[in-house]
C-alpha cells in the first residue's frame, strides 16, 4: 500500500477507535523492526509497562529478549503525573530518544496528551514538542491517536493530523443495519510518497495486525 513501509524519518499518525488495534500496531512495528535489527522505543501514556509486555507476549513478539539486548526500550510518560511528564517532554526527551539510537518511535497515545495541560495552546505546544522530539531523533514515528467518536475519520484532538507526515486510519466496518462487520484500514496522507488510496479490510489475530491482500508493509523501512 506504501510501496514499502513507512518513510524513514516520518512521524505517521495512526488514528482509531478504542479497540482497532492501535496499540498492537505499534508494538508490531517496533518488533518488525527489532527483527531487522533496529532499536525501538515505545512510549507510552496509556499502558503501564508489565500491560504492555504482557500484550506483546501474547503475540508472541520477543519482548523479554528484546528488553533484555537493549533493543526495545518502554519509556512511561503518565498522565497522572502531570508536571513531571510535561517537564520530561518539554525538556529532555529529545536528547534522550537520540541517545538510545532508536530506529523506531511509536506514541501511545498522543490523545492522553490533553490530560496534561488545560487549554487549547498548551495542549498544541505540548503535541509539538512531543512530535519534535521524536522527528530530532531522526527515527521514524509513530503516534497513535484516538478518533473521534462522532467522526472517526478525525482525530479528538483534530490537531494530531497536521504535525504527522502520514495519516493511517483504522476503523470498523459496519454493515447496512449498523452492525460492526469487520476492521479496514486506509491511508489519508503520506507526505511525498505515492500510496494507495483503497480501503483495506485487516485482522486482529493471534499474531497481530494481518492485512488482506498485498498488505502494508510493516516491515519495510
Ligand atoms: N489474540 C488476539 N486475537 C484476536 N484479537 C485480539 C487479540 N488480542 C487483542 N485482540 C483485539 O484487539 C483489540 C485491542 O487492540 P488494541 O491494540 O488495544 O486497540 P486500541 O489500542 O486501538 O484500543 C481487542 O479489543 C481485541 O478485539
Ligand atoms: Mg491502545
Amino acid at each position: 500500500m506504501l510501496g514499502g513501509g513507512f518513510p524513514k524519518g516520518h512521524v505517521v499518525l495512526v488514528a482509531g477507535l478504542p479497540g482497532t488495534g492501535k496499540t498492537c500496531l505499534g508494538l508490531q512495528y517496533l518488533f518488525a523492526g527489532v527483527a531487522l535489527g533496529e532499536k525501538g522505543v515505545f512510549l507510552s501514556l496509556e499502558e503501564d509497562v508489565p500491560q504492555l509486555l504482557d500484550t506483546a507476549r501474547q503475540f508472541r513478539w520477543p519482548a523479554d529478549a528484546a528488553m533484555r539486548a537493549g533493543t526495545l526500550k518502554v519509556i512511561r510518560l503518565d498522565p497522572k503525573e502531570t508536571r513531571q511528564s510535561l517537564h520530561r517532554i518539554q525538556g529532555e526527551l529529545g536528547k534522550e530518544l537520540t541517545a538510545t539510537g532508536a530506529a523506531r518511535i511509536v506514541v501511545d497515545s498522543v490523545s492522553l496528551l490533553n490530560m496534561l495541560s488545560d487549554d487549547e495552546p498548551s495542549r498544541r505546544a505540548t503535541l509539538f514538542a512531543l512530535a519534535g522530539a521524536c522527528r530530532e531523533s531522526g527515527a521514524t514515528t509513530v503516534l497513535t491517536a484516538e478518533a473521534d467518536p462522532r467522526h472517526p475519520e478525525v482525530t479528538r484532538d483534530g490537531l494530531s493530523e497536521y504535525v504527522s507526515d502520514g495519516v493511517v486510519l483504522l476503523g470498523y466496518r459496519t454493515a447496512a443495519d449498523g452492525h460492526r462487520v469487520g476492521l479496514s484500514l486506509r491511508i489519508l496522507k503520506m507526505r511525498r510518497t505515492p500510496h494507495v488510496r483503497t480501503v483495506q479490510p485487516y485482522a486482529i489475530t493471534a499474531n497481530g495486525i494481518q492485512v488482506d491482500a498485498r498488505a502494508v508493509d510493516l516491515g519495510g523501512p
